[in-house]
């Protein structure tokens, strides 16, 4: 029988099972261990033809193209958006069960079509239903370096994620590809190549925080929706870092301090491009930008680091 209690409430009683869990590499990426342990139901997990998939590195701007994607399917009604925490509305592909909760698989098989999807798998290990049935695909890339700083403050504060460790040595952990979810480096490329076959729309955080009102409008577009322009208006002010960050619904609060521990680094932490600076020593710095190089050489995807 399905419980009576909130997600949030919910989450309370699932304490003993959190903990840093360990990473463990399926076709050679690292991913938590329970999420590889579950690999097969997230493999085979069948798609259908109007699901829409987000996929990003982790810390790229998920839940921001989340919140948008929400408000668009419903006409930016504020309201209808804060039906739920994020995750029960979009849930997380990959993400594992526990007691009381629901693996995202579990519950993408409990919710009606239209489904709108979140992953942060690499192209390759998207399943392979997704493709068959040509779903729609948006993907959120972020530059290294700022994507690189926010995942350091994200694993401060995600009790289930390895422990970070200094930032210097992170800096080396995410270069060799070592954090969950595997390479930065061929996460982005992986989706740039394939974007025009699969039909992927591929955006950039920095855009989106240069221009949201412009990137609004292109996944209004790539959804085929038509909104008026009050209403996109009223999406840019409701996806703003700051509307974002108080909204109870989208700020990930809804987490207990033993899963997302805000006191350490709240989840909508800074939000902006270049931030990396006040980080990166300049001989880290220097370092990361050689590697960088040499890891994105012959690509060309667009990044800013700087807006
Ligand atoms: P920072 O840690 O740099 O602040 P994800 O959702 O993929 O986990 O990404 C989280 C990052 O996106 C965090 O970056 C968070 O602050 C930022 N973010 C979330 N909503 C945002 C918004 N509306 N505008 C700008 N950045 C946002």
């Amino acid at each position: 029988m399905k419980s009576q209690k909130s997600y949030t409430e919910q989450l309370k009683d699932v304490k003993e099972v959190f903990q840093r869990f360990t990473l463990k590499p399926v076709e050679g990426v690292p991913l938590m261990k329970p999420i590889a342990d579950n690999w097969e139901k997230v493999a085979s997990f069948r798609a259908h033809p109007n699901d829409l998939l987000i996929a990003t590195y982790p810390k790229a701007g998920t839940t921001w193209i989340q919140e948008m994607v929400d408000l668009i399917l419903n006409n930016g009604d504020a309201e209808k958006c804060q039906r739920a925490p994020i995750p029960e509305r979009i849930p997380f592909l990959e993400i594992f069960s526990s007691p009381t909760i629901p693996s995202g698989v579990e519950l993408l098989e409990q919710t009606p079509s239209p489904r709108v999807i979140k992953t942060h798998l690499p192209l390759q290990l998207v399943p392979q239903s997704f493709w068959e049935q040509r779903c729609k695909v948006i993907y959120v890339a972020r530059n290294a370096k700022d994507n690189l700083v926010s995942y350091f403050h994200f694993d401060r504060m995600n009790q289930t994620q390895p422990e970070p460790g200094p930032w210097s040595g992170y800096i080396t952990k995410f270069m060799k590809g070592e954090l969950s979810w595997g390479s930065w480096y061929d996460h982005v490329k992986g989706y740039w190549q394939e974007r025009e076959k699969r039909g992927i729309l591929y955006l950039f955080y920095e855009e989106m925080k240069q221009n949201p009102r412009q990137e609004i409008v292109r996944v209004m577009n790539y959804l085929g929706q038509s909104l008026p322009d009050d209403i996109i208006e009223k999406i840019v002010e409701l996806t703003s870092f700051k509307s974002m960050k108080s909204n109870p619904m989208a700020n990930y609060t809804f987490f207990p301090d033993f899963i997302f521990d805000h006191k350490v680094s709240p989840f909508m932490r800074k939000g902006e491009v270049g931030d990396w600076k006040n980080h990166f020593s300049e001989e880290e710095s220097a370092i990361f930008d050689a590697h960088y190089a040499e890891q994105m050489k012959g690509s060309d995807i667009p990044f800013k680091t700087v807006i």
